[in-house]
């Protein structure tokens, strides 16, 4: 029997679309699975109505198929499906690291990544690391090409969920197919800022390298309340405020003594548009852990 606790993800940060992530200290998913003839799967906790725990169109189904590791596997869901913070990748990475454990497979957390984007393949209908990557292995993660770089950093964030759903799959169809020179320009120096951020523990530069005006802008149309909500986090002190991955979540960084009004303004701001919401206060952390 192996018991793994995978985190919550943040994607894209605004700059790094398909590029960047991060990992969550919360909230997370938890998984325990046991060896078995073949596997099946039970889903409790946040969202579980929705997930299906038929093997085959279950990301952790593909992720035991993947590493010929058939078992009895337990799912207890603490990050919400299609909320944009990387629900799907917490499954297929806490179960990439239990199955490799259970069945002694021996594989790295670099290894696992394409195991696990493959089951996440199955939720959004592509692969896409930039959630798995900082769920197996923590920090900031930059996912270029089939290379992934990792950061330790440690940067205060808040995550306000909405009572809304966006599926990954909406939220590609209105990113945009093609960028003028100029907003590449832009989008690059903001990348290199965020990126400088996150190397010196810096909020300010990190929230000011989230500034993005291609992906972002299409994608906070679909989240009811954007503008607002991110007007209250700025003005509450956030230092950057973007949509996180596919939505509909909005990520706030701040420094540690502004993170609570942050949470509390951004979720007095969408109750002022008539939606529900919560707030994880939180920061960048570990990947999945084996307990
Ligand atoms: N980078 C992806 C997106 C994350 O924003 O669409 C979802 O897997």
């Amino acid at each position: 029997m192996e018991t793994v606790r995978a985190p919550a993800t943040s994607a894209n940060l605004g700059s790094g679309f398909d590029v960047f992530g991060v990992a969550l200290d919360r909230p997370a998913d938890i998984i325990r699975v046991k060896r078995a003839d073949e596997t099946t799967i039970e889903v409790t906790g946040v969202g579980s109505q929705y997930i299906p725990e038929d093997p085959h169109s279950n990301v952790v189904g593909a992720v035991a198929e993947a590493l010929n590791a058939p078992a009895q596997i337990q799912i207890d869901k603490g990050v919400r499906p299609s909320s944009g913070l990387g629900s799907s990748a917490a499954s297929a990475a806490a179960a990439a690291v239990a199955l490799n454990g259970l069945y002694d497979r021996g594989l790295s957390r670099t290894e696992l990544i394409p195991i696990a984007a493959e089951g996440e393949a199955i939720v959004s209908g592509e692969a896409h690391v930039d959630n798995v990557a900082p769920a197996l292995l923590g920090g900031f993660t930059i996912a270029r090409d089939n290379t992934v770089t990792t950061v330790n950093a440690d940067i205060p964030l808040v995550a306000c969920l909405p009572e809304i759903a966006v599926s990954t799959r909406d939220a590609r169809r209105v990113v945009p197919d093609s960028i003028t020179m100029e907003e590449a320009v832009h989008t690059v120096g903001s990348a290199a800022t965020l990126t400088v951020g996150m190397c010196q523990n810096n909020p300010t530069l990190v929230g000011s390298g989230m500034d993005e005006h291609v992906v972002t802008p299409a994608r906070a149309e679909l989240v009811t309340g954007y503008d607002t909500v991110r007007e209250a986090a700025l003005t509450a002190g956030a230092t950057g405020v973007t949509v996180s991955g596919a939505g509909p979540a909005i990520l706030a960084v701040c420094h540690t003594q502004k993170r609570r009004a942050v949470a509390a303004a951004m979720i007095d701001a969408f109750e002022t548009v008539g939606v529900e919401a919560r707030a994880y206060q939180t920061c960048v952390s570990a990947g999945a852990t084996l307990f």
